[in-house]
């Protein structure tokens, strides 16, 4: 079996579970987390039910700021399909906030935003990028177009500036190691995330970011793809 494995961190909805889809399509085997179990599952029913993909997608509950759960889930990706050729680091949480304290959540439930979109992508790349230099692999990592431009008051934005710095620490070290690593920055797109402040904004489907992370992954070992920046039509970030 040599169709390449790809891992897919919050992939049971969304942008991931719609990179999911079409990776699955294009006879990648798949390796799909997220913490909830049910979407999970009925998701890797779905893919591994419809004849493209029988026994192809490992589904396993993980919490991205979960170290040890993590670095468990690429043992069992190794051991189950030998192999790991490319990782989305895709998992976060979005929620308004003020610093002026004019609204939005409060302070105690920031910290979660911050482990998820923060401590999460940095954990998933350290945890999958041995496996990814032994197969000169792909690390993919969810920012957004809020990590390029500056978001009023938005603790979110800064995470995500953080994601944009992550991509570029990491692509610095992989030098020399045949590893390729994407930034993947979204504009606003249609899945659960959208703050209700935003609903009547232009949007991009989960169709068309998914779309631009299988334009990153079909290109050749010796190309790389630094960023994606997608966005609704006539929209700046
Ligand atoms: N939607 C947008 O407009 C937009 C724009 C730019 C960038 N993005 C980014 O794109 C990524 C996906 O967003 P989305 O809109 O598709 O979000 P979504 O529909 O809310 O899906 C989020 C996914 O992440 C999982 N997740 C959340 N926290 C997790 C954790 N601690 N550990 C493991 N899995 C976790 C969720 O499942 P569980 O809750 O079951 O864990 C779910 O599978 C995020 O990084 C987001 O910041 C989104």
């Amino acid at each position: 079996m040599t169709d390449p494995v790809l891992l897919i961190t919050g992939a049971s909805r969304g942008i991931g579970a719609a990179v999911a889809r079409r990776a699955a399509a294009a006879g990648y085997r798949l390796a799909l987390t997220a913490r909830a179990a049910g979407p999970l599952h009925a998701l890797a029913d779905e893919l591994g039910d419809d004849g493209v993909s029988p026994g192809h997608v490992l589904a396993r509950p993980v919490d991205v700021t979960d170290w040890t759960a993590l670095t468990g889930l690429v043992a069992e990706v190794e051991e189950r399909f030998g192999r790991l050729d490319a990782v989305l680091a895709n998992a976060g949480a979005s929620v308004l906030t003020s610093f002026l304290g004019d609204g939005g959540a409060p302070p105690e439930e920031w910290r979660d935003l911050v482990l998820t979109n923060v401590l999460g992508p940095a954990l998933t790349a350290r945890a999958t990028l041995p496996a990814l230099r032994r197969t000169r692999g792909h690390l993919l990592l969810t920012g957004s177009t809020a990590g390029r431009g500056v978001r009023s008051g938005s603790l979110y934005s800064a995470t995500k500036w953080a994601v944009t710095g992550l991509a570029q620490a990491i692509h610095a070290e992989c030098a020399g190691t045949g590893v390729r690593v994407t930034l993947l920055q979204p504009g606003l797109t249609d899945t659960g995330s959208i703050p209700p402040s935003r609903r009547d904004d232009p949007r991009l489907d989960p169709g068309d970011v998914a779309e631009a992370v299988l334009y990153a992954l079909r290109q050749p070992p010796h190309v790389d793809v630094a960023e994606l920046v997608v966005r609704p039509i006539g929209r700046q970030l």
